[in-house]
């Protein structure tokens, strides 16, 4: 995992719209987030989490197969940064492309690997969750400024060896396009490309519904962890570590109560980092192996719920 050096405390935010340390705290259960300097990409942050990957799984970049970046900021509309990492790693050429499904991004893209995987068609999958929100939020917005962050993971995700205990089990995804519009982005796409009214209007930020997202997002997450569950035929109990998506406390309390999960099992990080959409997953886990404490063997339950809606989760031994 990569997050930017620049730390952007509750206290600053106290200094640029009307809130509280307390509200922040209480509400969300976030500390500090981490913002880019003005000139960074998403693919910048996310090669620095590829490199680290490359390090500590010792493959080689010609070992590489297929990328897809999970994405919601990319550096442009196109090409798709999958493809603009392809180029900084310089690798080959190999399929490589973008997906976005919000804060689902990274579980979303994994399953594709997974599907490529089983194919037949490759072994080695590089798969990053990345984003830039500092870049595409309202920082005059009291309601939506104070959640979000930036930051990458990245991870590899390739056939195993008969032998290995390594497995992603089950994968689960599902979305309901009815509910676009209580999170998205107005401007930047065809409907309403960018104008001089459309940056006087403040359209190229992200617009939030925060109230009726918290309770889909409650819901969902809830039902993608016990879908995933129940159909392995496993609960709460089995599993070692739930690493879920990291939008708000509150919501990650609720899934874990709704699977009877215990708190000492449910990795949190959102008081360091914020709500880094497709990025909050692979940089919990990342900690949560380097800090020693998932382990190889451990069962592990990824779930998420992002723009569009969409959510799903990935039950895996690591
Ligand atoms: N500081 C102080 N007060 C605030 C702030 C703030 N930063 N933001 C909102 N408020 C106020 C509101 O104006 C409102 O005031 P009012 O009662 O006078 O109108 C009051 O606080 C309560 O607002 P609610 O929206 O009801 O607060 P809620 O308890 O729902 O918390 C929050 C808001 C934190 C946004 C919560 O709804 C939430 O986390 N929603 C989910 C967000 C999410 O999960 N996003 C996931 C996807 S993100 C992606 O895909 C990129």
């Amino acid at each position: 995992m990569a997050v930017p050096d620049k730390v952007l405390s509750n206290a600053d935010l106290e200094k640029m719209v009307d809130t509280s340390d307390e509200w922040i705290r209480t509400r969300t259960g976030m500390v500090e987030r981490r913002i880019v300097e003005k000139e960074t990409a998403a693919s910048d942050i996310a090669f620095k989490a590829i490199q680290k990957l490359l390090k500590s799984t010792k493959i080689k970049t010609k070992d590489i197969d297929l990328i897809i970046v999970a994405t919601i900021s990319s550096d442009h509309l196109f090409p798709s940064t999958a493809c603009v990492i392809q180029k900084k790693l310089k690798i080959h050429p190999i399929p490589a492309f973008d997906i976005s499904a919000g804060c689902t991004g990274f579980i979303y893209a994994i399953t594709i690997a997974k599907q490529f995987i089983e194919n037949g068609i490759i072994k080695n999958a590089l798969v990053v969750g990345v984003e830039i929100l500092s870049k595409i939020t309202n920082w005059t917005d009291r309601n939506t400024c104070v959640l979000f962050g930036d930051g990458a993971g990245a991870a590899l995700i390739t056939r195993a060896k008969k032998s290995e205990t390594s497995e992603i089990i089950d994968t689960y995804l599902s979305a309901d396009g009815k509910y676009g519009d209580l999170l998205y982005m107005p401007a930047g796409g065809s409907r309403i490309p960018a104008s001089e009214e459309s940056v006087k209007k403040n359209l190229h930020t992200l617009r939030m519904e925060g109230n009726k997202i918290f309770k889909a997002a409650v819901k969902a997450m809830g039902n993608a962890a016990t879908t995933i569950l129940e159909r392995n035929g496993l609960t709460g109990e089995d599993l070692d570590w739930l690493v879920p998506h990291q939008a708000n406390l509150r919501i990650i309390d609720a899934t874990a109560r709704r699977i009877k999960l215990d708190s000492q099992k449910v990795i949190v990080n959102i008081e360091k980092y914020g709500n880094t959409s497709s990025a909050t997953i692979p940089i919990a886990f990342a900690e949560a192996v380097e800090e020693g404490r998932i382990k190889k063997g451990d069962l592990v339950l990824f779930d998420a719920f992002g723009a569009g809606f969409t959510w799903g989760s990935i039950l895996f031994r690591y």
